[in-house]
This record gives C-alpha cells, structure tokens and sequence, in this order.
C-alpha cells in the first residue's frame, strides 16, 4: 500500500535495458526502445495517478551520441512520436512538459516538435514531466560554473555569493526541487552521469528488471519501498524523530 503521506514529491528514473531486452528476444535495439517508449506512457501516468509532481526521465545522454546514426535517428523519432501521440493527454491531465541538456544539439525537426509541446502545455500546473536530453550531469555543472564566472567577470555578483543556492539556480532548471526517489533499471549500481549536484541526498532504487519490462506495478513498488525508508539528511534517527 501507499502511503500518501510518503509520497515522493520528485522521482527520476535512469531507463535502462532496452538493448538488452531486444538482444534475449533475437531483436533489433530499436524493438527494445519501442517497447520502452510504452513503459514511459505507463509511468507518466501512474505518476500523475497516485499524485507525484514531478518526474525526470534521463531519456538520452550527451554519451548516447556515441552510437550507431541507426539507433540515434530510431530515438529521435521515437521521442516525436511520443510527444506528438502524448499531448492531448499531457493537456487533459495538466502535465507541463520541459527538457533538460543540451538541446541545441538535436535535429531541427526533434527540437520543433519539442519546442511545440513545451510550450503547448507550459501553464500546466498537475505535474512536470522532464526528458534530460543531451543531457549530462558534469556539463550542466560546467555551463552553471561558466555562467557564474562570467557574472564574476562582469562585477555582478562576488566569489563570496556563490552560494550552494546559487548553484542550485543556475542549473538547466532553477526550479525543480532535488529529487527524492532516483530509479535505476537493468541491475547496474551507476549514476552514469545523471544530476549530479542533485541527487546528494536522494535514496536510490535499483532494479533488475529491464526498462521495456518495467510497468506500473513495479513503479508503484519502488514508490512503497521509498515510502518505508528514513531520511535523515545526515542527522541521526532520533533528531528526525523529535522533529516529527
Ligand atoms: C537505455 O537502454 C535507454 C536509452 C538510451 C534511451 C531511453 C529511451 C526510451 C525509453 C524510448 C524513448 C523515450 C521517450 C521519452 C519516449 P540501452 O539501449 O542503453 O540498453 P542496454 O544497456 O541494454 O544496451
């Protein structure tokens, strides 16, 4: 059962095993991509059922550019479609679509649609669904730091009001709280370079099921799981529980 007052207000999800998924089948990757495509449908809207507010999704890394022209062009359309197919319902269900990473560095026609729908639903107020695409977490640190620097150089602010709020805010998203829950699919205990600076407090979930496999009831088993934890933020467990 979930207990809704354990809810995580912010879950991100590194979606693994689409290759090896098709591989076990005989398939092509791109089966496997497909049928990942579904599991996000699946988990956007369990999230936007039992109440999460936002979801991350780490959909492709600025590493993912190392493969086949083949499988990047599959991805990219597959996205398009999914944000085309996905919108009416994004729309009914209040669900603000923004993206994270280096977009510039996609094909024009993904960062149209892209664009499109980002700013079809940009009053949503339900949940934030966030694609991290091209995204990296070392590069985002590196555009935050140079951005800071620059101020720096320019006189607006001193080396002394950088803050860890200020870093926090000059982030790809200023405004996204630090997520509670990381998933991780596939087995692999790796951060592969995922929000970095965010996730220093954030309790971790691995599973070993594949990406393309894992549906709404495993979801929602990760979600329970994170219900039973404690966090304690560095504190002991009873400093947390005379705050409670
Ligand atoms: C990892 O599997 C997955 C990706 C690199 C891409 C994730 C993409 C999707 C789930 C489909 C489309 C996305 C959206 C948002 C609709 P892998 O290929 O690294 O698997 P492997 O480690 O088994 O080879």
């Amino acid at each position: 059962m979930i207990d809704p007052r354990k809810l995580p207000e912010h879950v991100a999800i590194i979606m693994d095993g689409n290759g090896r998924w098709a591989k076990r089948r005989g398939m092509d990757r791109v089966r496997g991509h497909r049928v990942g495509a579904e599991s996000v449908r699946e988990v956007v809207r369990a999230c936007r059922e039992v109440g999460i507010s936002w979801l991350t999704l780490y959909a492709f890394s600025e590493e993912n550019w190392k493969r086949s022209k083949y499988e990047i062009r599959a991805l990219m359309k597959l996205l398009r479609q999914f944000l085309m197919t996905e919108l009416d319902e994004m729309l009914e269900n209040g669900i603000r679509l923004q993206a994270i990473g280096r977009i510039r560095k996609l094909d024009a026609k993904t960062r149209e649609t892209l664009v499109d729908v980002m700013e079809q639903t940009a009053e949503n107020r339900e949940m934030v669904l966030t694609l991290a695409l091209s995204y990296g977490g070392r590069q985002e640190l590196l555009d935050a730091f140079r951005s800071l620097a620059l101020q720096i150089q320019q006189g607006a602010i001193s080396p002394e009001q950088i803050t860890e709020e200020t870093i926090s805010h000059s982030l790809y998203t200023p405004s996204m709280p630090d997520p509670d829950l990381l998933i991780r699919t596939s087995g692999e205990y790796r951060i592969s370079n995922f929000l970095l600076w965010q996730i220093a407090y954030t309790e971790i979930y691995v599973t070993p099921t594949l990406w393309p496999d894992f549906r709404k009831e495993e979801f929602l088993r990760a979600i329970e799981d994170y219900g039973k934890r404690e966090r304690r933020f560095g504190a002991t467990s009873e400093q947390i529980e005379h705050k409670t």
